[in-house]
């Protein structure tokens, strides 16, 4: 068989408003900490960013929560803060903190320092990774490739970490824009090229991760995230191996820019669980596809409840193509899997009655 044929296209399809017999689900963070074969790899690999730079073990996590769950996707194992270590700000993860960097920006000449990375050079292990995702995969569902947004790595190399205030973040875009402006260009410019190196590794779909898009006030969202990531679905390739390649663009808390955000040139745009799948459909679902948008901790309620919540947010999307069933944000670790198992048995023994006549 080539590699280019796909057993299950549904989500591709979907992507594209197109019909398809059930509505595709695949979830934020699918291979993670709430599974207990990937905390068996994880203490194999050492380190977080020691998996991701193997493309052996990187591939096995992918592909383990479509062992245990009928997923219509596959994601990357790769995280989005590779691009801002790969401009040397030296990322490592410590346990309990989260995502810390060694070095952050604090002024013009930080900025100005900044080397581009390569996809083809310091980012050569993830276009690695991506490879060894598709021949492992065979063709069983598409490959989800993924970035942060310009806006979203801007904040985590300005604070040198994760943050609850963005202050110093915000305090750039405010006092010095022209600065903010430069160093977002810069980072535009590394994500174009990083996702034009996975498309030609072998993703199928992309996403781009706006984790903190929403913590902007609207006129600064507009300057300062989405007009990047505009800029970014402009350059990229969207056609590959015969199909299209489409992206997903997520900004966390969003909603009330939805109708700005479908003219960002996104297939579909991520929701969160703060706007109803009904509203998001009704504002926007003549232009783009949907996808989302379950609160992950709803998967820490008891299984009937989680029953009730798919087919819940399965009617508020309503007949028709064009919804990619998701979390609204990333899994918890403390997820037990048979709840996971819960919502997936749920979304195929409901949403075929919503496609077809
Ligand atoms: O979805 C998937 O299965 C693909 C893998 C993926 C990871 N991170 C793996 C990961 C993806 C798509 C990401 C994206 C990501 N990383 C985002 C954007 C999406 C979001 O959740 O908002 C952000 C903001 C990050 C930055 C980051 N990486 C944080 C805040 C953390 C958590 C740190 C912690 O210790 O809780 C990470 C680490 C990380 N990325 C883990 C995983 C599975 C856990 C690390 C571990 O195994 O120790």
């Amino acid at each position: 068989m080539s590699s280019h044929e796909l057993k299950n296209d549904r989500i591709l399809r979907a992507f594209q408003r197109q019909e398809v017999d059930r509505t595709p689900l695949w979830m934020m963070r699918q291979a993670g900490r709430y599974l207990p074969e990937y905390r068996e790899v994880r203490s194999q690999a050492g380190s977080f960013m020691g998996l991701c730079r193997s493309p052996e073990l990187a591939a096995r996590v992918t592909l383990q929560p479509l062992e245990r769950y009928d997923l219509d996707a596959a994601i990357l194992f790769s995280d989005i803060l590779t691009v801002p270590d790969a401009m040397g700000l030296g990322l490592s993860f410590v346990t309990g903190e989260g995502p810390v960097f060694e070095r952050r920006i604090q002024s013009n000449a930080d900025i100005d320092a900044l080397p581009q990375p390569s996809a083809q050079k310091e980012l050569r292990y993830v276009m690695d990774a991506v490879q060894a995702c598709r021949q492992e995969l065979a063709g069983r569902v598409p490959l989800i490739g993924f970035t942060g947004s310009p806006w979203t790595l801007a904040t985590y190399m300005v604070e040198g970490g994760s943050s609850k205030t963005f202050a110093a973040s915000k305090t750039l875009v405010y006092d010095q824009p022209q600065a903010a402006h430069r160093l977002l260009t810069k980072l535009a410019d590394a994500v174009a090229d990083y996702l034009t190196g996975q498309v030609e590794a072998g993703a199928q779909a992309l996403m781009i991760f706006d984790t903190w898009g929403g913590a902007l006030d609207p006129e600064r969202y507009r300057d300062f995230s989405l007009a990047y990531m505009s800029r970014i679905i402009e350059s990229l390739p969207r056609e590959a191996e015969g199909r299209r390649v489409p992206v997903t663009v997520f900004t966390k808390g969003g909603g009330q820019w939805l109708e700005e955000i479908a003219e960002c040139g996104a297939d579909a745009v991520g929701l969160d669980w703060t706007t109803s799948m009904a509203d998001a459909r009704q504002r926007i679902g003549h232009k783009v596809a949907l996808q989302g948008n379950i609160d992950p901790c709803m998967l820490h309620a008891n299984p009937e409840f989680i029953r009730q919540e798919v087919a819940r947010c399965l009617a508020e999307f309503g007949h028709g193509p064009g919804h990619i069933f998701n979390l609204g944000h990333g899994i918890q670790p403390e997820t037990p899997p048979e709840n996971v198992a819960a919502m997936v048995d749920a979304v195929h023994e409901f949403s075929p009655q919503y496609h077809g006549n």
